[in-house]
């Protein structure tokens, strides 16, 4: 395993290195595939720029490419906040080995993401749609798998999950990834000791952009209710220190991180990047192996498998 786990930190350390510690719980996520295949038809829900499909699916990357270099961070100020990646002009992406698995449709509601997901070539169609609305533009019954790592930032869970259950053919899978209450859980505690100033720059509005956290309970119950058998249930990542670390982060500073890095002449940027990145690996891989102590009642983020 922790060979394994090891390749997926630097791969991740690789492509997010200003933002090490999203690296990090990428490294967690996508366990569940090598035991549930995505089978075709698929479906990936909030795909987004399909950049972590992509690495899922054993493809890989020129070393040159440079994940930081398409972003508007210039226009970034923690006073007039902008999604930094939603960025018209898609990025000079070089790839070295495909994706081994075709997705058969993402869907995403931003379509500079999907111009981005469009080059990485690990969806057969993209189509822009917002999953508040529903029925999503899919047949019942069809497909064998339907991924998401981020469908539930909507404002009706239960219409949303209802749809999911229509959508997929008698016997298929949902992969499903979840947020709850706790996932923020970090700043709650640092509320203690910070003021709101110094909370909303650890924040980044993530409380108010990604809204819909449920507990187990209440998750379970929304997916047996819409008729899902519960093949498995399980927190995303092992231990509260994993999401301290994505909480606080380089993620205040990152928009000055990518300007400077901008700076930088080819050489110098490809020679800081690799000493950056060995640090972090450093610091970063004894946690793969830090034992699961999040019980599923107060995991920040759990995954599911249901069954049609
Ligand atoms: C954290 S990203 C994850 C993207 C991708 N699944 C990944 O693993 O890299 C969340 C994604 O959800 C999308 N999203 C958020 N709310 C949405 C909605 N209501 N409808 C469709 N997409 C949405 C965002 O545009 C973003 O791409």
């Amino acid at each position: 395993v922790e060979k394994h786990m090891e390749k997926r930190l630097k791969m991740f350390l690789d492509l997010f290195w200003l933002r090490p510690e999203k690296a990090l719980i990428f490294t967690f996520r996508g366990k569940t595939f090598k035991e549930n295949k995505i089978l075709s038809p698929s479906l990936d829900i909030s795909c987004g720029d399909g950049l972590f499909m992509f690495l899922q699916q054993g493809g890989t990357l020129d070393k040159k490419f440079d994940y930081f270099k398409s972003t508007n961070a210039k226009k970034f100020k923690h006073s007039s906040f902008i999604d930094i990646y939603n960025f018209d002009k898609a990025y000079d992406l070089k790839i070295t080995k495909k994706a081994a698995v075709k997705i058969d449709y993402g869907i995403d509601w931003k379509q500079s993401l999907l111009d981005k997901a469009a080059k990485v070539g690990v969806y057969k169609n993209l189509m822009v749609h917002d999953n508040n609305d529903v029925p999503l533009p899919f047949e019942d019954n069809y497909f064998k798998t339907i991924y998401s790592n981020s469908a539930y930032w909507v404002k009706d869970v239960k219409s949303l999950t209802e749809d999911i259950y229509r959508m997929l053919k008698p016997g298929g899978t949902a992969i499903l990834e979840v947020k709850t209450p706790y996932l923020l859980k970090t700043l709650d505690q640092m509320e203690k000791f910070l003021p709101g100033e110094a909370i909303a720059i650890l924040n980044r509005k993530r409380r108010e952009t990604m809204p819909g956290g449920l507990k187990y309970e209440e998750w379970k119950k929304i997916f047996k209710g819409c008729g899902f058998k519960l093949k498995e249930a399980r927190s995303a990542y092992p231990d509260k220190i994993v999401m301290d670390i994505w909480n606080v982060g380089l993620r205040p500073i990152s928009h000055l991180l990518i300007q400077m890095a901008s700076e930088l002449s080819p050489q110098k940027r490809k020679a800081l990047k690799e000493e950056w990145v060995d640090i972090f690996f450093k610091l970063f891989k004894p946690i793969l192996s830090v034992k699961q102590t999040y019980p599923l009642k107060r995991a920040p983020y759990l995954v599911f498998v249901l069954k049609k």
